[in-house]
């Protein structure tokens, strides 16, 4: 199946109230394991790839050309969908013109007008090539590959503005973060996430600092119109994990254990456990039958 833009995702995962697991790319074998893992248990996936992310595999054209050229050549029959994570404004032009299906414009560290310009220029555009668009307001707290967020909780009143723009997902700050959550992190902010969800209707809403949010956080956000869910960095921490201990057990000197295909295994396989899990939690299995 080729790309898709993450539509009719969204309509389904609304109605249906699960979410569909946006998960971040960083090489080949990271793309491999999760569309694999969406392929066997027959859900939908969407492919997020930050900036960064995109300049450590040399571009856009090579992302999105790998990424095809692997559903295809890999046979995968479940929708999936390539999201540029966290794009500015160029970076979004760049993902659309290089075939992304989706794009993520974050105009949230701009004014609000200048956020609601912005992305009404980034949807007109995007609609012409049948991509779709995410939008913020507020901001995840923590960093992610060089973009960080002072973790603002969102301002219903401006996800409504943002929201009335044609996007097709809105990410609204409540009290998520990017990376671990510290100890003392005092969960997520329902009481906003319930009225945004009032003000923006039928809006499919997005969770990103997916990694170690507990499952009844997730449950009670997915009931709350959140339908896309992001993990990043769970699925780094799993893999490094897998890595050290195939190294640290000896193996890489064993036999050809020093072969990259043999040593990058444990930790692809650790990233399709974790993709599992998440799926598992955010209800999506099976979806795409
Ligand atoms: P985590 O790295 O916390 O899972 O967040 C991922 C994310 O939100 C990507 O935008």
């Amino acid at each position: 199946m080729p790309l898709v833009n993450v539509k009719d995702m969204m309509e389904k995962a609304r109605k249906g109230h699960y979410a569909v697991g946006a998960f971040n790319i960083n090489n080949l074998e990271w793309t491999k394991s999760i569309l694999q893992t969406a392929e066997e248990l027959k859900a939908p996936v969407i492919l997020g790839v930050s900036e960064g992310a995109n300049k450590y595999m040399t571009g856009y054209k090579v992302v999105a050309d790998m990424v095809k050229a692997m559903i295809e050549t890999l046979n995968i029959t479940v929708p999936v969908a390539l999201h540029l994570d966290h794009g500015t404004y160029e970076g979004a032009q760049k993902a659309l013109a290089a075939g992304y299906s989706s794009v993520m414009f974050d105009g949230s560290h701009y004014s609000i007008e200048e956020n609601v310009e912005k992305t009404k220029e980034i949807v007109a555009l995007a609609k012409k090539m049948h991509a779709t668009v995410e939008a913020e307001v507020g901001s995840i707290g923590g960093e992610e590959d060089g973009v960080t967020g002072r973790g603002e909780v969102a301002d219903p009143n401006q996800c409504k503005m943002i929201a009335d723009l044609g996007i097709d997902m809105l990410a609204a700050g409540i009290g998520n973060i990017h990376g671990q959550y510290p100890a003392n992190w005092q969960g997520l902010d329902f009481e906003t996430l319930a009225e945004i969800k009032k003000v923006c209707g039928d809006m499919p809403l997005v969770l990103h600092g997916g990694t170690g949010i507990p499952e009844h956080m997730i449950k009670k956000a997915i009931s709350l119109g959140v339908c896309k869910i992001n993990v990043n960095t769970e699925c780094q921490l799993a893999f490094a994990s897998a890595t050290r201990a195939y190294i640290e057990a000896g193996k890489d000197r064993e036999k050809k254990g020093f072969d990259p295909r043999k040593l990058l295994a444990p930790g692809a396989e650790a990233i399709k456990q974790t993709v599992r899990e998440k799926m598992e939690m955010f209800g999506c299995i099976g979806k795409a039958e």
